[in-house]
């Protein structure tokens, strides 16, 4: 048996505009990385965290990396085992893109590996679905999910939990951008109402099915007509500064559909290649630029894989 290990756990964008907590899919890029060793002493403990400017919790207790790993082990029923982690935050905090969730996979695809790959990847989805509740008070899976799956995912129920992998189009490429203000998924889930309308539901999972069909049918331009979002992308939208013309931008320069990554401020354009996705970036980056906002940019494919061992 490994005494350490070292893994990368993917970017994720929830909800591909449509599908509220229950589409996601996985980036290359960007990532965090967990460290994990075994020791003497029974427990979890986070020894190191970097990259995360002292923002995320050393208390094992209250870290989510820590808090799934410690669930898992009691789980399995080795509470006897020690562990020490170090996190390696690789991506902006609180930036949409799943952040949270790619340290708890990364933390539970570790501890999985060390302790033999006692449960498969997908029975780790409830695991971490504890450490999103633990950071925004809900434990959605659209986030985790693809983590650990790697490509797109739906959530067709959480109770009980229904995980399904679905196909990624060749050659579909992700730009990304993060306008560098801070929208926290608590705050951003509080924002949305709780009741709908009818016709507004039926607009919605008729774009849900839609996209389902497009990514299964290879049909660039199904999944854009259907990466619409009538419930959501309203009022979160408001807090995205420069979002309408970053919108413009991404439709007017090819991009298949466009919208808000997971609950934001990042927004994302699903492309049919790196050169356009390129193009997107630059010319929103440029735009934040004017209007005085920092940002960072990613340009990936969609993930085939989940976490690696690095
Ligand atoms: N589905 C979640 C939300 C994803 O939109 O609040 C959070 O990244």
């Amino acid at each position: 048996m490994k005494n350490s290990i070292k893994v990368f756990a993917p970017a994720t964008v929830a909800n591909v505009v449509c599908g509220f907590d229950v589409l996601g899919f996985a980036v290359n890029e960007p990532g965090d990385e967990v460290e994990m060793r075994f020791t003497d002493t029974p427990g979890v403990v986070i020894k190191q965290i970097t990259g995360d400017e002292g923002r995320l919790p050393l208390d094992a207790e209250k870290n989510t990396v820590s808090a799934s790993v410690q669930h898992y082990l009691k789980h399995i029923n080795r509470l006897d085992v020690g562990v020490e982690i170090e996190l390696h935050k690789k991506m902006p905090i609180g930036s949409g893109l799943g952040s949270s969730s790619a340290s708890t996979v990364a933390g539970l695809f570790a501890i999985n590996k060390l302790m033999g790959d006692l449960l498969t990847v997908k029975e780790l989805v409830p695991f971490a679905m504890k450490g999103e509740e633990l950071a925004c008070g809900y434990g959605h899976a659209d986030n985790v999910a693809p983590a650990l799956l790697g490509g797109f995912v739906l959530v067709r129920s959480y109770e009980p939990l229904d995980v399904i992998s679905l196909p990624t189009p060749a050659g579909m490429y992700a730009a990304i951008v993060y306008p560098e203000v801070d929208v926290p998924t608590k705050d951003a889930r509080q924002m949305i109402r709780s009741k709908v309308a009818l016709s507004d539901a039926v607009k919605q999972w008729g774009n849900v099915a839609g996209l389902v069909s497009g990514l299964f049918m290879n049909d660039f331009d199904l999944i854009g007509r259907s990466m619409q979002d009538v419930l959501v992308e309203p009022v979160r939208s408001i807090l995205i500064p420069g979002f309408e013309e970053m919108r413009k931008l991404a439709t007017e320069n090819g991009a298949i559909g466009f919208g808000i990554s997971g609950s934001g401020p990042s927004v994302f354009a699903l492309t049919k290649d790196e050169e356009t996705a390129r193009k997107i970036t630059k010319l929103q980056q440029q735009h934040l630029h004017k209007i005085n906002i920092n940002s960072k940019a990613f340009v990936s494919p969609v993930n085939a894989e989940g976490p690696s061992v690095i």
